[in-house]
């Protein structure tokens, strides 16, 4: 499997000949701005709350793609109202079999509204079942409903937020990857806005220091995981 990351929480992992797009921001953020946002491909985009940094480009990419947006409840409803076609409703503890594997929502614990200030629901993680079970935290702190996670799914790999402010920072993601047994982690969700910036040899440094492996690509890379 490849991932390919777009910046921010923002990255694709082509499964089955299928490419999930996770979490969308492109566009607002100026370390994204090589990336051709034009050029990404999409079956699929999972949402996993309603904040900007999430969804900015969700709407313009899923109408352009025609890529079925997966979401909460109250997303689905929001994304209809700006004339998304394709759009999958689920909600925290809902499993559902689409054509690459399989989705689970989990809890995430932060906030969720939307772009111009509607409800945006609870905010979700996604546990991805097909050639490896994966998991993406969305925006979390951590929660002990992580020892859930791995519960009939042992992961591969997961995906969590490491800049700290708004979310788990490093060490209670390093945490979170021993909770779920889970020794492959890729960082996101760091160095977009100042209150975010994290040293990232002293991140590497601790993961290592505690028998993890943490990736951290740059924006445009994409690796085989
Ligand atoms: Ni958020
Ligand atoms: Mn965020």
């Amino acid at each position: 499997m490849t991932f390919t990351y777009y910046g921010h929480s923002c990255f694709s992992i082509d499964v089955k000949g299928k490419k999930l797009l996770f979490d969308p921001f492109i566009s607002p953020n100026e370390l994204a701005a090589a990336v051709l946002i034009d050029a990404i491909e999409a079956d699929y985009i999972l949402v996993s709350h309603g904040h900007e940094d999430h969804i900015a480009d969700c709407v313009s990419i899923a109408k352009r793609t025609g890529a079925t947006v997966i979401c909460n409840w109250e997303i689905y409803i929001w994304l209809q109202k700006q004339g998304v076609e394709h759009i999958h409703p689920m909600n925290i503890g809902g499993r559902k079999t689409f054509d690459f594997g399989t989705v689970k929502c989990v809890t995430a614990q932060h906030s969720s509204s939307l772009p111009d200030g509607s409800y945006g629901g609870n905010p979700m993680g996604f546990v991805v079942s097909c050639e490896k079970n994966f998991y993406y935290a969305g925006d979390t702190a951590l929660t002990l409903d992580m020892q859930l996670v791995p519960q009939g799914a042992p992961l591969s790999f997961s995906i969590l937020p490491i800049g700290d402010n708004f979310t788990m920072g490093y060490e209670d993601a390093a945490r979170a990857a021993h909770m779920m047994n889970c020794h492959t982690v890729i960082g996101v969700h760091y160095n977009t806005f100042p209150y975010i910036v994290i040293d990232e040899a002293q991140v590497k440094a601790h993961f290592e220091r505690n028998g993890l492996d943490l990736r951290l690509p740059v924006i445009g890379e994409c690796i085989t995981i």
